[in-house]
């Protein structure tokens, strides 16, 4: 007869089925029933978050928000198309990020801290470095920043391009029947950042299924079903990114984790140094912010360039065309559509007021397609001069880490897939991602020759 298990322990998975529910009704549950409400009046912020057409679509809604003036006040925040405001706001001192799902009841905030006891580090909830304010974000970001540095990214171009080669290799043996998301775009992102955390290639598909599962960590009145599998996925992870920590700190490589793990171990001075907590959520921020990102700059790229002929042949006639094709398609496809920042005090953006602990939505997406800033913005065009003055990165102290890497990936990865098939063709069947903040292709199928 097996030894009976302890109360404790029976308990357990039942008590944290009741956190997540509780989490997932404060979170999201709540704020559901409010933008349902909010949607029916017309609230624009409401309809941005209820009406999934508006995600497929963004570009009619942007202009709405636009004519409504450079910051709209709305029903629970306010909201901005414009490009000099959001710029404003993301460098702006009297604005931080506040978490994401934060709750400005006190009472319900004190239920969600005991809802969140026992709840696995998230990519983009404190301590991650993408939900702090200073100084904890100045002392994380300078940490991470000693190991991904313009160098080490330059260093891994060549480890990319041989990636890409390997797949297109893949590709190629598909023939027809080949998607440039799923057999392309989704699968060299996971390579590199399984590189980046010293993941050997046997073991990358343990990296793609943790990816899948953390990409609706970003979404807010979500539906419960999604909140548990995000959850589901942060367990899997935290218990998989341990065991991985105490694996680099045996064997360590060359990658920028085992640096990273170095640097943390080495700074044992207090005040410097990463806790094990930290380090588990750089390492699930890295594979958050760097997969799906990336994958949908890739595909959207691919998309555009196969749409306008014209723009593909200029870039084929002149390779050095290539990082303006890139700063071209995350302008015009914005990757990452909006974000977020909370009023520290009462201020004003775009010249309107603001007040302490407003929350600001700003459609990054809108910004890149600012008329003032870009002549013709809706038009594809390789060589607009200002194309990277775009802030599909962000701005302020919060700007992409990891820009470089990802221009890197984009003008690596394109080139090689358009010289190995020059008569690539889009093929029946496109299919786009159905998310809020993130803009892509779920499924490009193309003919190959
Ligand atoms: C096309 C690809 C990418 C896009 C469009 C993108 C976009 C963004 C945006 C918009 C933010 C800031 C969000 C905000 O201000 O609220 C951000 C932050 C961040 N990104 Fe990226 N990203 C991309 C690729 C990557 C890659 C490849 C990595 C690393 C592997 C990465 C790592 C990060 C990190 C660590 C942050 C947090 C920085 C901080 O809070 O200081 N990103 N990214």
């Amino acid at each position: 007869m097996s030894a009976p298990r302890p109360v404790a322990a029976l308990a357990a998975p039942a008590v944290r089925e009741v956190r997540t529910a509780v989490r997932w009704g404060v979170q999201h549950g709540v704020p559901r029933l409010g933008v349902r409400r909010g949607a029916r009046t017309g609230d624009l912020q409401s309809v941005l978050l209820a009406d999934p057409a508006t995600w497929r679509e963004p570009y009619a809604f942007h202009e709405r928000v636009r004519a409504a003036g450079p910051l709209l006040t709305g029903r629970f925040t306010c909201m901005s198309a414009s490009h000099p405001v959001v710029r404003e706001v993301l460098g702006g001192a009297d604005f931080g990020v506040g978490a994401l799902h934060d709750v400005p009841v006190p009472r319900l905030r004190r239920l969600l801290e005991w809802a969140g006891r026992d709840r696995p580090t998230h990519p983009v909830e404190p301590p991650s470095m993408l939900a702090v304010d200073p100084p904890e974000h100045t002392r994380y970001r300078r940490l991470v920043s000693k190991v991904f540095t313009a160098r080490a990214v330059e260093g891994l171009r060549p480890r990319v391009e041989e990636l890409a080669g390997e797949l297109l290799d893949e590709v190629a043996g598909r023939g027809a029947g080949a998607d440039a998301v799923r057999d392309y775009a989704l699968r060299l992102p996971v390579a590199v950042i399984a590189e980046l955390l010293g993941v050997p290639p046997h073991r990358r598909e343990e990296v793609r299924a943790f990816e899948a599962g953390l990409a609706g960590s970003l979404e807010v009145a979500a539906p419960w079903r999604d909140v548990r599998a995000v959850d589901a996925a942060l367990r899997g992870f935290d218990a998989w990114i341990g065991e991985h920590l105490r694996r680099l700190r045996r064997h360590p490589g060359e990658d920028l984790l085992s640096r990273l793990v170095a640097v943390t171990d080495d700074e044992a001075d207090g005040g410097g140094r990463l806790s094990e907590t930290e380090l588990r959520a750089t390492a699930g921020l890295l594979m958050a912010a760097g997969f799906e990102t990336t994958v949908n700059l890739l595909g959207s790229a691919t998309a555009l360039l196969l749409q306008h002929p014209d723009q593909l042949g200029l870039v084929r006639a002149d390779p050095s065309l290539w990082p303006g094709a890139v700063e071209e398609s995350l302008r015009l496809e914005t990757p990452v559509q909006l974000t977020s920042r909370r009023a520290l005090r009462t201020t004003t953006a775009g010249g309107c007021e603001v007040r302490a602990g407003a929350r600001v939505v700003l459609l990054l997406g809108a910004a890149n397609r600012d008329p003032d800033v870009f002549a013709d913005p809706a038009r594809f065009d390789v060589r607009r001069a200002n194309a990277r003055e775009h802030l599909a990165f962000s701005a302020g102290r919060h700007f992409c880490l990891g820009a470089a890497l990802a221009r890197l990936e984009g003008q690596v990865g394109l080139r090689a897939l358009f010289e190995r098939f020059p008569d690539l063709r889009l093929a029946p069947g496109a299919r786009r991602t159905t998310t809020r903040v993130l803009r892509g292709w779920r499924s490009l199928p193309v003919a190959l020759a």
